[in-house]
């Protein structure tokens, strides 16, 4: 039975401290595993599905649509067994995907088709180097290959394969996960090979990169405290790894389908654990760069479950419900928050794996309510963080942020049993409402489907009223909306 919960009041209070909520925090992570690169975004320009230069029109389209701004690749783990050399020019050499199901990696896609993604999806390039197991020598002329408009090997190299003018790369990750697959390394180990290998990431011409080092995994805040100090002035950000895990055993993580009410609030309380660990990070930071100037890049976060019965245990395949949904938007409301400090965050991942945006089954493609939140959340993007007073109570959640002239509330309510009524004052009569959509599921379990494809997917607020400044909105159970609105001058 859904019960009224007592009405709730948030009050914007515009002339709060703010800070602005970098559009890359919507960023996307796209590994070679599994079906994320290959059949999720490339398919090869002789496909029978649809496809420009190789990148299917249908996944392209989608997330056009929800703004990707930037886009990390090669990995995740793969990265630190890539050997880019391998994946450029006309002879391709595969090579054994190690970490993800032993299967034959064939280097198809590489630098020149990943950098044509970004084109079609007009993203920023955040690529990640190998430190675990590529050499110092790899990694610069990799960046010399990529950025270097003038006559040197790797130039003559790349305009050799068909590419005359060097690409932008605004981002590039020196390691991933260095504590684990990307080496085993204790902290102190990794901060000096972190300095030695950025030494050589070097800016040619016009390009500026940003430099990202690997960062703790989850509650690791010895990693942070030792690399900061150690290697802090050397680095543009800081990553951070962290997901949700539904029982917090990666033994036994429990299934995206098949769970019931409690584990959908153990999910969420996972979620929230974000939070403190954004804060303690960060305030570890504040002690070695007390001024902010290195960020914070939560480039790996979402939810892992089991993976879907039957399928290959290394291809991290999951189906994505309304509880990923409200997962997205608490994540990312948490974001917004600390977004003084968090300037991206990734993801994991774009198609096909882990909390992806979209699953394909040959021709055909679904998007799931996690790409819904992201939908809903994208005029958060390089938006003002708007402060608020008072709460939606324990199961609400919300964002308030000013672009454009106009404010975009989003609300959710994360309750399985209870409506919120949630009232907003703005600080101004509301003049007109732009937007009022939200997503919400029949159940605690309810997603999309090849046959079903919108069984969850956005609609229209009911309810919805406008009263001088206040903006009132019935929040259904399992929920996420978004209201956008412009005031009166
Ligand atoms: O996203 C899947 C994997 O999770 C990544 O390859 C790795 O970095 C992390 O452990």
């Amino acid at each position: 039975m859904t019960i009224l919960s007592q009405n709730l009041t948030i009050t914007v209070a515009p002339n709060a401290s703010t800070h602005r909520i970098d559009r890359r925090v919507y960023g996307q992570f796209a590994e070679h595993l599994g079906r994320c690169v290959y059949e999720g975004l490339w398919v090869g320009p002789d496909s029978e599905i649809p496809n420009k230069n190789g990148l299917r029109k249908d996944s392209i389209a989608a997330l056009r649509q929800i703004k990707v701004p930037v886009v990390r690749w090669p990995g995740g783990c793969f990265a630190d067994e890539y050997h880019w050399l391998k994946g450029v020019g006309p002879e391709r050499q595969p090579m054994v995907n190690n970490h993800w199901g032993g299967v034959i990696e064939p280097n198809v896609f590489g630098t020149h088709e990943y950098f044509e993604l970004l084109n079609q999806l007009d993203a920023e390039a955040y690529i990640n180097g190998n430190l675990g197991s590529g050499t110092v020598q790899e990694m610069t002329d990799w960046i010399e290959y990529m950025t270097l408009e003038s006559t040197s090997p790797m130039a003559e190299l790349r305009k050799s394969h068909g590419r005359v003018q060097p690409w932008k790369i605004e981002f590039f990750g020196v390691g991933n996960e260095n504590w684990g697959c990307g080496g085993n390394m204790p902290p102190e180990h990794y901060a000096s090979l972190y300095r030695q290998y950025q030494t050589y990431v070097r800016n040619y011409g016009d390009n500026h990169i940003q430099k990202i080092a690997c960062g703790p995994n989850a509650d690791d805040y010895n990693w942070t405290d030792v690399v900061m100090s150690s290697a802090g002035k050397y680095m543009d950000m800081l990553s951070l790894h962290y997901y949700t895990i539904p029982t917090g055993d990666f033994s036994a993580k429990g299934l995206a389908l098949d769970f019931d009410e409690q584990e959908w609030h153990d999910t969420l309380a996972q979620t929230r654990r974000m939070e403190e660990l954004i804060s303690r990070h960060s305030a570890i930071m504040d002690i070695h760069d007390p001024r902010k100037r290195v960020g914070l890049a939560v480039d790996e976060w979402g939810t892992w479950y089991d993976v879907e019965p039957g399928t290959n245990p290394g291809f991290l395949f999951q189906q994505n419900t309304i509880r990923d949904a409200l997962v997205a938007a608490i994540n990312l409301n948490i974001f917004h928050r600390h977004a003084d400090r968090v300037r991206m965050a990734n993801i994991a991942q774009m198609v096909n794996v882990l909390q992806a945006m979209l699953l394909t089954d040959g021709p055909a493609l679904i998007k799931t309510p996690t790409y819904h939140v992201f939908d809903l959340y994208s005029d958060h993007q390089d938006a003002d963080y708007v402060p608020t007073v008072g709460d939606l109570g324990e199961q609400g959640d919300c964002t308030v942020s000013h672009k454009d002239d106009a404010y975009t509330i989003s609300l959710v309510n994360a309750g399985l049993d209870h409506e919120i009524g949630a009232a907003v004052q703005l600080p101004g009569q509301i003049s007109e409402v732009l937007r009022a959509q939200g997503i919400t599921g029949a159940t605690h379990t309810s997603h999309n489907t090849f046959d079903a494809p919108d069984a969850v997917s956005p609609a229209d607020l009911d309810g919805l009223r406008v009263d001088g400044r206040h903006l009132r909105v019935t929040l259904p159970p399992r929920s996420v909306a978004t209201v956008r609105v412009s005031l009166v001058e």
